[in-house]
């Protein structure tokens, strides 16, 4: 595991920003594994500020988003595929069709994670994967106790997440109860995994996950210290728990 300290949120999404479009640029046939929730917004405002500034392409990109919620789809101003249509895709020149969210409203939720795991499989997996990270140590929507060997899969989401989620809805009832994620086994099959975190909320988890011996489902993000090529892009505020003692064999540089 990688770690890069940046002071803000500004520069976190710069230097994510910075990688993807790296990946975009040098890579054939880019597949982009992409996350929502409000960490990554700034990172999308910077792709595309560069693709009008800069011209750089998406054509050639696909892209798998980390999950959906179950009973929401395109039209819901709360759903994934909503925001990422608001956020990135219909101010970049990707072809919508090149873009994957798992459908929120399929008749047959365990079949279209299915499908959804096999579409992955079939674009030869994701070069570059982007994940925040939920307080209580979700990646995706892979909750405590998640096993390492999930698959996308349709999940039943925790109290907190839903109250941490509360904030995008008008009350309570309305945060759906269920979502389809990407299990933690195919987001491990990611060639590169790109994880952010800002802000005093996140500080807490990150100091778990650095002082943990073994990875454990009990904090999914955990699994993380298993992958080849993780970088964990996080900001002081979310490292305020974190002491460099914490980091044995963690690379680390601002
Ligand atoms: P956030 O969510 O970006 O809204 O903090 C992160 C997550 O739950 O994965």
């Amino acid at each position: 595991m990688e770690l890069v300290r940046v002071q803000n949120y500004e520069e976190m999404c710069d230097l994510a920003a910075e990688r993807i479009i790296r990946v975009v640029k040098e890579t054939e046939s880019p597949v982009l594994g992409l996350a929502t929730g409000a960490t990554p917004t700034g990172v999308y405002e910077k792709l595309v500020s560069d693709h009008r500034q800069n011209g750089t392409s998406y054509r050639h990109v696909t892209t798998f988003n980390l999950d959906e919620y179950v009973g929401l789809g395109p039209e819901d101003a709360t759903s994934y595929f909503f925001y990422m249509m608001e956020h990135l895709f219909r101010h970049i020149d990707i072809p919508v069709g090149q873009t994957h969210i798992p459908d929120g409203l399929a008749k047959n939720p365990e079949e279209e994670c299915v499908r959804y795991e096999r579409e992955i499989e079939e674009h030869g997996g994701i070069d570059l994967q982007i994940l925040g990270i939920g307080r209580n140590g979700h990646i995706g929507f892979n909750e405590p106790g998640t096993p390492f060997s999930s698959k996308t899969h349709v999940v039943k989401l925790t109290e907190s997440t839903r109250e941490a989620n509360r904030p995008f809805f008008d009350a309570k009832d309305q945060v759906p109860t269920h979502a389809i994620t990407m299990g933690l086994s195919t987001i491990m099959k990611s060639k590169k995994i790109v994880l952010l975190a800002n802000g005093k909320m996140k500080a807490p988890v990150l100091h778990r996950l650095f002082t943990m011996d073994e990875p454990s489902p009990e904090l999914p993000a955990s699994i993380l210290k298993q992958h080849p090529n993780v970088t964990i892009i996080a900001d002081e505020e979310a490292l305020s728990w974190t002491t460099v003692d914490e980091l044995p064999g963690m690379r680390t540089r601002r």
